[in-house]
């Protein structure tokens, strides 16, 4: 069965809504490198690059059920912050809006009966508990290491071994 075009437009959002994640987490990327953190700002990168994978899964899925995808221009993200605490944290916020936004498609997806849109999101609803919990546990991290440079390049060069 083809997708409807309600479902199909509320996935085209959530595609430049995953665009827009990448975008942030590349602007985060910029800050990190500006202030010498290399490995928090690979950590970023990579972080950027799951964002566009997120988008190209719901890309192809569109496009799989014979809808059409149509991709919205994407807002300028932040660009500067304080602190690498300030950073995650910020990450951890917006992660935490991206469950929701994906919580919001599960009931559309329910309330239109697609069950083929229902199923295929549960690996969002999965990929959401982890993206919380890494970004989290980095905050906390964080939180411990408080003003320690020793610490903090300790985090840095632990962050920039992730594949
Ligand atoms: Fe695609 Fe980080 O959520």
């Amino acid at each position: 069965m083809k997708i409807s075009k309600t479902m199909a437009s509320t996935i085209n959002k959530q595609i430049s809504a995953e665009l827009s994640s990448a975008y942030l987490y590349l602007s985060m990327s910029a800050w990190f490198e500006r202030e010498n953190w290399r490995g928090c700002a690979h950590w970023m990168v990579k972080q950027a690059n799951e964002e566009i994978a997120h988008a190209m899964k719901f890309f192809h899925f569109v496009v799989s059920r014979g809808g059409i995808v149509e991709l919205e221009a994407l807002p300028k993200p932040k660009s500067a912050w304080v602190t690498p605490k300030d950073v995650f944290t910020d990450a951890y916020e917006h992660e935490l809006e991206v469950t929701k936004l994906i919580n919001i498609l599960v009931s559309k997806a329910r309330k239109n009966e697609d069950t083929a849109t229902e199923l295929f999101l549960t690996w969002y609803v999965d990929e959401q508990v982890e993206e919380e919990d890494n970004t989290l546990e980095i905050v906390t991290t964080l939180e411990k290491v408080g003003d320690s440079k020793n610490g903090l390049v300790m985090l840095d060069r632990g962050l920039g071994k992730r594949e």
